[in-house]
């Protein structure tokens, strides 16, 4: 079930359309919390990118070259709407596509557009060497500077070291295995670094990617034979960071403990790769360990698929908890749709949308206008007018913008506005 998005509270924008556009310097920098649904499983869209013939045209991550980009090597920057915006930027170039091979062009309930989204974020996520490959020999530096190699070996030498043989982390080996390895020994590591006189090693950039690209391949093995986790459940994910009780320390956005730092409120460094994303966590494995012993609680450990959860859900919180600026959106309205688009008034060429119904998160608001986009595509052509598209951050204002409209002009169905 959606949520209606819990945003314009106390913004008022009656005025905007009425000629008010940029006249208040306040109205303007005012943002809004825009919520999007966490998906269930980034895995679900993978069906739906068949079912949809996606994948007549883009492949993802290798394969034969096909007539879209393989969407698996592009870096989507921004935010989960500068995504959908992509999606929306390039549907004319698509859909000549579509019909040269005769492909009936796919309509999206907003669910499914979701599922979509998150697919391709997952991959973005996933897949380390989107950013640039890790580098093996980078890693093997890392491995010796970090001091890992007081401890451990990675080959079958059978070294008097402290610590166990990494080897068995070779090829068939993810990140999240390694995270989760690496928290579940934290406090054993510690002590026996302790007795060293070592300190706790803290990774910063690409060098946690780089350690995992040098002990995936071994010393100068090849890293061809890779597996990958299960991807996490954003969701299962959120229940887990519950009953974790990280919740008791960090808050999400706002809601939550205190003692630790705020974790939904952090696309700068929690919307990077696991490998970046369990990086974090190892640097502040400590730290935490101290309030956790302060407080009492006990310290937990993690299954590989729970660790597989519990990134994905700082990830997607992050890539999900998108902002946008209602009146910076309604000048993109003015700018790019009322030509054809009223709200409120009932007049225009296309519908009014204040009273479309469902269109009720950012998310639907993509996908109707996909879905309608063969139209509108038409009605421009008509008037020569350019593809509206929407540039990074637009998306998010312009939705943010058309729901905070919805939510003062229109009556929108109770119930039943689902995915
Ligand atoms: C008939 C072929 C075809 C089909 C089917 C198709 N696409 Fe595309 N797609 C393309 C082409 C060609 C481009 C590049 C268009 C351009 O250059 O403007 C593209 C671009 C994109 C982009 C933008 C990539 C970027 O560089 O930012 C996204 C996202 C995308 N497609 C997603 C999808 C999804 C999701 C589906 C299934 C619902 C789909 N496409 C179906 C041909 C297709
Ligand atoms: C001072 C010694 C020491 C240092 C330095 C050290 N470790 Fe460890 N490590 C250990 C010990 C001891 C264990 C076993 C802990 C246990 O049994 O719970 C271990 C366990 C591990 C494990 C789990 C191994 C398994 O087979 O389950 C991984 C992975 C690991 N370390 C990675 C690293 C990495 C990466 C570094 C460098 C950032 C590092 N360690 C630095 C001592 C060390
Ligand atoms: C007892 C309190 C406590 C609990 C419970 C706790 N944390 Fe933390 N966490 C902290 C503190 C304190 C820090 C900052 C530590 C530091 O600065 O070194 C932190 C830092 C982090 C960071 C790094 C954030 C940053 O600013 O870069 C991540 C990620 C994190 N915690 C994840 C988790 C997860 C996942 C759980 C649940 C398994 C959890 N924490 C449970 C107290 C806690
Ligand atoms: C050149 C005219 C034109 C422009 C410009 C235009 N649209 Fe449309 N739009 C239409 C028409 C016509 C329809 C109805 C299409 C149909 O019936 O299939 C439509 C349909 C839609 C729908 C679907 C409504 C429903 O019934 O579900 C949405 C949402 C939408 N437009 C949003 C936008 C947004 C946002 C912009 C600006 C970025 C925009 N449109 C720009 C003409 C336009």
């Amino acid at each position: 079930m959606k949520r209606m998005p819990g945003i314009v509270s106390g913004v008022v924008l009656t005025a905007i359309l009425a000629g008010a556009v940029g006249s208040s310097t306040h109205a303007q920098t005012k943002s809004v919390l825009l919520s999007v649904e966490l998906p269930d499983s980034p895995t679900a869209g993978a069906r739906l990118f068949a079912q949809k013939s996606c994948v007549r045209c883009h492949s993802l991550g290798g394969g034969e070259p096909r007539v879209g980009p393989d969407l698996g090597r592009i870096l989507f920057s921004g935010t989960v709407l500068d995504l959908a915006g992509a999606f929306w930027n390039h549907a004319p170039a698509m859909r000549e596509k579509m019909q040269d091979l005769r492909i009936q062009p796919p309509t999206m309930t907003s669910g499914e557009m979701a599922d979509i989204i998150a697919l391709l974020t997952a991959y973005r996520y996933y897949i380390t060497e989107l950013g640039g490959p890790g580098s093996p020999s980078a890693g093997r530096a890392v491995f010796a500077s970090k001091g890992c190699v007081h401890c451990h070996s990675v080959n079958g030498n059978a070294w008097e070291q402290p610590g166990p043989n990494l080897r068995r982390y070779r090829g068939r080996f993810s990140a999240i295995f390694l995270a989760q390895a690496m928290w579940n020994h934290g406090p054993e590591m510690a002590s026996a670094m302790q007795g060293l006189g070592l300190k706790w090693p803290k990774f910063t950039g690409r060098e946690m990617g780089d350690l995992v690209a040098y002990l995936q391949a071994g010393n100068g093995g090849s890293s061809e034979e890779r597996v990958y986790f299960e991807p996490g459940s954003p969701r299962r994910g959120r229940q887990l960071f519950s009953d974790k009780r990280c919740l008791a320390c960090h808050a999400i956005a706002g809601k939550g403990g205190r003692g630790g730092p705020d974790l939904g409120t952090r696309p700068r460094e929690l919307v990077g790769s696991v490998a970046s994303i369990a990086g974090l966590m190892w640097n502040h494995s400590q730290g935490m360990t101290a309030e956790f012993r302060r407080r009492g609680i006990p310290r937990v450990t993690f299954s590989g698929q729970e660790m597989a959860d519990i990134i994905g859900y700082l990830y997607f919180v992050n890539y999900a908890n998108v902002r946008g600026t209602p009146a910076r959106g309604a000048q993109i309205f003015v700018d790019k749709c009322s030509t054809c688009h009223s709200i409120g008034s009932g007049k225009g060429i296309g519908p009014d949308l204040g009273g479309v119904p469902r269109l009720d998160d950012p998310i639907a608001i993509i996908a109707a206008m996909w879905n309608h986009s063969a139209k509108m595509e038409e009605e421009l052509r008509k008037r020569g007018l350019p593809w509206p598209r929407l540039e990074s951050g637009e998306a998010a204002d312009l939705t943010a913008f058309l729901l905070s409209r919805r939510d003062t002009s229109a009556a929108r169905p109770t119930t039943g506005a689902s995915r």
